[in-house]
């Protein structure tokens, strides 16, 4: 599935599409209602006209995607995908094979907790980062608070399972519980996080962030240390990570949830 919808920045011919890739003399792009530089990723809002030369461009490398481009909220998507998979084999095992579905469930705990922490450490600061570029921060504050949120109650009902038998009832209804939490969360995050990202952030960031977000699932594999978050916490020192990356102030929204 990757490779068919995330080679999305070649033509036919096997060439770089205009505007990526090449590095070189690249005319602004901005994102148009938020003139936030999408080839670069400037935090702060764009004052260069259009159709001039973007210098964050020219001084950049030569880039080319060897393979096309990798987009984080499809990668993001396939794992959702994999998740849904792995509960429903859970629900077609015989309850008698407890140590088969015990196999399963700790492959699939482990990639629960490693893919929350994953958005944590890069997806979700990228979404405040081109909100904020935006002027949508109260927006995006809102749906990362949500997230954060969530992902405590789905590590919190995983955490549930570990304290029952494998294959009893009660054990069962752990796993539905976790089911149901992380169904919900996935629908949301879907319907809003990624498609607001889809909105504000231009196919090269995209990208570059797909690369980031697969090597972190790469080298953390076994297993990440669950810990659950406290939501206005994380959001506040991502933010502020943001102010000190970019050097300047940014128009940040109020925080709703105290
Ligand atoms: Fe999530
Ligand atoms: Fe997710």
């Amino acid at each position: 599935m990757i490779g068919t919808r995330a080679r999305i920045g070649r033509n036919a011919a096997g060439r770089s599409a205009p505007g990526r890739g090449s590095g070189v003399a690249q005319r602004c792009v901005s994102n148009e209602a938020a003139r936030q530089c999408v080839i670069v990723g400037c935090l702060r809002t764009c004052q260069l006209p259009r159709e001039t030369v973007c210098p964050g461009v020219q001084r950049r490398p030569e880039v080319r995607y060897q393979g096309g481009i990798v987009d984080i909220t499809e990668l993001i998507l396939d794992d959702h995908h994999e998740q849904r998979r792995l509960f429903a084999i859970l629900e077609q095992i015989d309850r008698a094979e407890t140590g088969v579905l015990s196999a399963i469930w700790d492959r699939l705990a482990a990639f629960l907790e490693l893919h929350a922490q994953a958005e944590e450490e890069i997806f979700y600061p990228a979404l405040l980062q081109v909100g904020i570029a935006a002027r949508r921060a109260g927006g995006v504050e809102d749906e990362t608070l949500d997230a954060i949120h969530d992902h405590n109650e789905i590590r919190d009902a995983i955490a549930e399972v570990a304290r029952h038998q494998t294959g009893t009832d009660e054990w069962y209804a752990a796993v539905a519980a976790a089911n149901s939490a992380n169904s919900d969360h996935m629908a949301e995050e879907e319907r809003e996080g990624l498609t607001d990202f889809r909105r504000l952030a231009g196919l090269p960031r995209r990208h570059q962030l797909a690369v980031a977000f697969a090597a972190y699932e790469a080298r953390n594999y076994a297993g990440v240390r669950s810990v659950d978050k406290d939501p206005v916490s994380y959001v506040r020192a991502a933010e502020k990570k943001l102010r000190t990356a970019a050097s300047g102030s940014l128009s940040v929204g109020t925080l709703k949830r105290n």
